[in-house]
């Protein structure tokens, strides 16, 4: 009896103390104190909407409201109690903060070429510039995981410093088309290059504390009705091209968030698609993050949370109610719910928001100009240099015939969600004047005039994220060439392309150059010819353009992409010799545009709008050409140098017991410049007709007759292929072919094994 009565005391107690607990206000768990799962067992289905939405669509007023999609509400929102709103000026936006659960909002800010923020805000007169780098193909055609993991941490400090807490990059979709509007913010068409960037930018990044986000997850290849575009693509091709390189980013790092993209996949938006988010990206790939959707992205937002998208994007009041009213309502399972809430907190936790981190706002943007100038100078890709033309023996030459508005008005990078606002962007102009060349002062004032001209006529591109205006280059007479050509030493023309979001690229007066720039680079090519003299040409672009109709009348051709703040003295060091190109194309240059296997149905089919079909499958860039035996202009993976390489000792090493083919070669400058090569393996597997890149390393910097021994190894899990019919990836028996080169077409060596 007696222990009987202690044990009912003892219940009392322990209860009593229970209802204390609970009633205490103070003692309510807290994110961090106790472990997610009590937090969420306290939570109100209000503040469990509140956090599977954005709290604060962070685009600039005015954004064009059909933009969204024509159901999507978002109306500004009220400032939701301890929500950090605007904490962070022109970030992409916040999550919900819930204070009394000790839960802090984040920031969340684009992009792949930099942070973007707004540069000033009302309540300061400090400004908040971010370094503009160079675009993410730029990054690419450094063949360099290293020099991008550079860039990662740089960009990754001032996301830190400026209190961002997740970078909306990379993005690493696959060019998939040459007219790819955003093809400026990806890495190739090529989805190990793609994969191994995307790993390196991510690691870099979030070495700082800060997360990342690997978008658009997935085949998002093209900007015309984008938001409702559904991607046709059979299975192998899905997974051997289109989400290939998410498997690669996640097998070699762990991004904190996914943001799935806007278009549906063979009839499923892929913000709603369970078998991407869950079956592949977290099943197959290991992902144990949070994903988003883009922004606005999607229709049925209850679908989206079902189909396990943790978080809308950048959310409004009246999606938290609609959710708010679903898990009241059990239309929202609370399993679901509370899952996507458990990998949402366990971001948050991570994040220097929660840990409550003191940024300075004053990142090291000296420190990092060098990090950006440096990228560029590794990414630059040499296309021609006939006769020896580059580099420029400077104490041969002072006087420099400078043409195009590129020259004057370098591209640093792209427009939309993906600029930059960066302090100041040097100019070619500026980068040769700053190295001793002397550009006739006439010369200067006529250019410069004449984009004045044609800026004004331009007028104003009517929305701030909107692509910019492309500018016509000056019809210069000949005889005004003539006269340059008597004057100076040699001539460099650049020629310039805009990119940017929201729209596709054009055939005319884009691919293709005008009538104009044709005829200035004939004219120019002709005028200095006969005064024996020589013409550069630089692209300053931001994607693949026509090459062949005029590439015979320049003696050099320098692509420098769009290179980010440092162009101009990137450039200026290219040209002079104090650093070798060793930038090799990730992307193939065809001859024509016909010659692009997607070309008769980019972006979409006329008859059928809503759909764009792939039915090229797996035949896209290099893996066509080859297969086809179609030349191109300047294929994947190539580059020239200011010097020549020899290899020798290929080895090859099949350890099967280990799962690794292990690859041996012998590198040697013999040239006279200083310069670095790319060693690229290409396989043949016995079911394909085409190589496929599987494995590529650069040499570090290489002196006249130096040598290095190379190793590289191969993942033989990487050659299995995808067979929907055997239920996945499998490795075929037989023979593959292991190919090293310096392009996909420079094959150096080739050995046999058997697996
Ligand atoms: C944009 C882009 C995405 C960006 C997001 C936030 O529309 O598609 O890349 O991160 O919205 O700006």
């Amino acid at each position: 009896m007696r222990t009987k009565k202690r044990g009912f005391y003892f219940r009392v107690i322990a209860l009593s103390l229970i209802l204390i607990q609970c009633r205490n206000s103070d003692t309510v768990p807290q994110l961090g104190k106790n472990s997610i799962k009590e937090v969420i067992a306290v939570m109100t289905p209000q503040e469990k909407a509140m956090l599977l939405v954005g709290a604060d669509p962070g685009f600039p007023r005015g954004y064009p409201s059909g933009f969204g999609g024509a159901d999507t509400l978002f109306d500004s929102q009220p400032p939701v109690v301890g929500a950090t709103r605007k904490v962070v000026p022109g970030a992409a936006g916040n999550t919900h903060a819930i204070p009394r659960l000790g839960i802090p909002s984040l920031v969340l800010a684009d992009g792949p070429a930099g942070v973007r923020i707004d540069p000033n805000r009302q309540d300061t007169n400090i400004t908040f510039y971010a370094t503009a780098f160079p675009i993410e193909t730029m990054l690419a055609s450094t063949w360099d995981t290293t020099v991008v993991s550079d860039v990662g941490k740089a960009m990754g400090n001032e996301a830190l410093e400026y209190g961002v807490d997740i970078l909306l990059a990379p993005a690493l979709n696959i060019h998939r088309n040459p007219l790819g509007g955003r093809n400026f913010e990806y890495y190739s068409e090529d989805p190990l290059v793609s994969g191994l960037m995307a790993a390196a930018f991510v690691n870099g990044v979030q070495s700082n504390g800060v997360g990342t986000s690997l978008k658009h997850y997935a085949a998002n290849n093209n900007e015309t009705n984008r938001m409702n575009i559904d991607v046709q693509v059979d299975q192998k091709a899905l997974h051997e091209i289109y989400l290939k390189g998410f498997g690669l980013a996640l097998a070699y790092s762990k991004p904190w968030t996914v943001m799935s993209a806007y278009n549906k996949i063979n009839g499923t938006y892929c913000s709603e698609n369970s078998y991407l988010l869950r079956q592949v990206l977290r099943d197959e790939f290991g992902f144990n993050g949070a994903t988003m959707t883009d922004w606005f992205g999607g229709r049925n937002y209850l679908n989206q949370i079902k189909a396990g998208t943790n978080i809308l994007m950048p959310g409004s009041s009246y999606i938290v109610a609609q959710f708010a009213e679903a898990i009241k309502n059990g239309d929202l399972d609370e399993k679901v719910v509370n899952k996507a809430i458990e990998e949402i907190l366990s971001v948050v936790m991570k994040s220097p928001k929660f840990k409550d981190y003191k940024y300075s706002n004053t990142p090291d943007l000296e420190l990092h100009s060098v990090v950006s100038k440096d990228a560029a100078i590794e990414g630059a890709v040499l296309l021609e240099n006939r006769k020896n033309t580059l580099p420029i023996d400077k104490t041969g030459l002072h006087k420099v015939a400078l043409f195009g508005i590129g020259s004057y008005e370098t591209i640093p990078g792209g427009t939309g969600s993906g600029s930059v606002n960066s302090a100041y962007s040097i100019s070619v102009l500026q980068g040769l004047q700053k190295a001793g060349f002397t550009i006739p002062e006439k010369l200067i004032q006529e250019n410069i005039k004449y984009i004045q001209e044609a800026k004004k006529k331009a007028g104003q591109k009517d929305w701030y994220f909107a692509p910019d205006i492309r500018l016509e280059e000056k019809a210069w007479k000949l005889a005004y060439l003539e006269q340059s050509a008597s004057e100076c030493d040699i001539a460099i023309l650049t020629l310039r392309r805009t990119s940017g979001e929201f729209s596709d690229r054009a055939l005319k007066n884009d691919f293709e150059l005008s009538d104009t720039e044709k005829d200035l680079v004939k004219n120019l090519s002709s005028s200095f010819h006969k005064a024996g003299k020589k013409l550069v040409v630089l692209l300053n672009i931001g994607g693949v353009i026509e090459t062949t109709s005029w590439n015979q009348n320049a003696d050099a051709i320098l692509n420098i992409w769009q290179p980010g703040q440092e162009g101009g003295n990137a450039v200026a060091d290219l040209l002079l010799g104090k650093a070798d190109p060793s930038g090799k194309l990730t992307m193939t240059f065809p001859k024509k545009y016909t010659d692009v296997p997607s070309a008769a149905l980019f972006p979409n089919p006329k008859d059928n709008p809503q759909s764009a079909i792939y039915s090229e499958g797996t035949y896209v860039g290099y893996r066509n050409y080859l297969a086809k035996n179609i030349e191109p202009q300047y294929e994947f993976g190539y580059g020239l140098s200011y010097t020549h390489f020899n290899f020798s000792d290929f080895k090859l090493v099949a350890d099967h017991s280990k799962g690794i083919i292990s690859v041996a070669a012998k590198v040697t400058n013999v040239g006279n410049f200083s310069g670095k090569e790319v060693l690229q393996l290409y396989v043949k597997t016995p079911q394909n007709k085409y190589l496929e890149l599987k494995a590529f390393k650069k040499t570090r910097l290489l002196k006249p007759g130096e040598a290095v021994l190379m190793e590289i190894s191969i993942n033989i899990n990487d050659l299995r292929d995808f067979n929907p019919h055997a239920g996945g990836w499998v490795l075929v028996n037989g023979n593959y072919e292991i190919n090293l080169g310096t392009s996909c077409k420079n094959i150096i060596d080739t050995k046999e094994v058997e697996l």
